[in-house]
């Protein structure tokens, strides 16, 4: 059987410079989100080790709500809970599932979802399959997300508002305006929901993330396979919340239950976090360090993402290869991912690079945009 609608498709794809493979991977890193190095680290090795010796299992081998329930999930998720801050916390397989399970369950008939036009594309996932009304506002301006409310009470709407944000943007590496949101939640009686996927490890106390801290009604996503270098995702928030999702978020109920092994292995991380603070800290050194080196190529870095945005599809290809050529693992990013007409380098300074590596890494962007020039 052939399958020529599929084969046009993908023909079209590559005739943009949008066709996508599974690359391998050489170079230094500057493309994972591990910024703390810990995915190969030997302390994650030795907790796998030690946990397998415990007599953790390997597989769930079925639904949390089944036979898939293991004491490792229980005690991750007391353990998050009390590091990040929150009343219950709830582990799922990963991020994608569990902003799938955010948005498709708590926001009910008759909310509204108003989400900054950049956020991810699992809680676009979410908001597709959930019922309440979506609305985005203009990336990080807090007096457009007011606008936007105002202007949905002012046609009735009757519900619960969701504001949700991502706190360090995955592609920008910008930060959000959180204490400026979370007074808008407050005099709106929102909740604020706060996906640090990329801020959990990096940023906030020992890594507690962006929003720790922050007063009112709060939930946030915290990604197991970024900074933590392990995998799955947890969600914590108000009790009564995690325990709608175990009730009603069919991702968390019609999957098998992320690995027990895994859950061993990210409460070891969680450890860490909390007894080496200078993993966190080593991160904010490497992120100072950034700042100035993007700097000099005319970007001003507010995280260890740094896009160095270049238009069209071909530049960032071209570049990314030059790049790759000079032994820096660094990705082109197309739309849709990013918005039209920004294809752009993603510079991601993981926990693997020394600075020497960074600066060098710079130095060839400048002097790669010079040639261009
Ligand atoms: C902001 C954000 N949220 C959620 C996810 C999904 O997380 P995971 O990779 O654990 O599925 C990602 C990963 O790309 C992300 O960048």
């Amino acid at each position: 059987m052939s399958f020529p609608r599929h084969r046009a498709a993908l023909d079209a794809l590559a005739q943009r410079g949008r066709l996508r493979q599974r690359a391998t991977t050489a170079g230094l890193d500057f493309a994972s989100n591990d910024y703390l190095g810990l995915a190969g680290s030997g302390l994650l090795v030795r907790a796998a080790l030690d946990a397998l010796g415990r007599g953790v299992p390997v597989g769930a081998g079925g639904s949390r709500l089944l036979r898939g329930n293991h004491p490792e999930h229980e005690a991750l998720e007391a353990e998050a809970a009390a590091f990040f801050g929150a009343e219950a916390a709830l582990y799922m397989g990963g991020g994608f599932q569990a902003n799938q399970a955010i948005f498709s369950t708590l926001p009910m008939q008759g909310d509204l979802v108003l989400h900054d036009a950049l956020i991810h594309a699992s809680a676009y996932e979410g908001m597709r399959l959930g019922r309440a009304e979506c609305r985005s506002f203009a990336h990080n301006d807090a007096a457009d997300a007011a606008r936007v409310i105002a202007e949905w009470r002012a046609l009735g709407g009757p519900g619960r508002v969701w504001i949700a944000v991502e706190s360090v943007y995955s592609m920008e590496g910008d930060l959000a305006p959180l204490s400026a949101l979370a007074e808008l939640a407050a005099r709106e009686d929102a909740v604020l929901v706060v996906d640090e996927a990329h801020a959990t490890g990096v940023f906030g106390p020992q890594g507690r993330g962006l929003a720790h801290g922050v007063s009112g009604p709060l939930v946030t996503l915290h990604t197991g396979g970024k900074a933590l270098g392990a995998s799955g995702a947890l969600i914590c928030a108000d009790k009564v919340l995690i325990e709608t999702l175990v009730n009603r978020a069919r991702p968390f109920i019609f999957a098998t239950a992320p690995a027990p092994l895994s859950a061993a292995v990210l409460r070891a991380s969680l450890m860490a976090l909390q007894d080496q603070p200078a993993l966190a800290e080593g991160a904010r050194q490497r992120m100072v360090f950034v700042r100035e080196a993007a700097r000099a190529c005319g970007i001003a870095a507010q995280s260890q993402i740094v896009p160095v945005i270049l238009g069209t599809d071909h530049r960032a290809l071209a570049m990314a290869a030059v790049l790759q050529a000079q032994g820096f693992d660094i990705r082109a990013i197309r739309p849709p991912t990013v918005p039209k007409g920004t294809a752009r380098l993603r510079v991601s300074v993981t926990g693997s690079v020394a600075e020497k590596d960074i600066a060098a890494l710079f130095a060839a962007i400048a002097a790669e945009g010079r040639a261009a020039a």
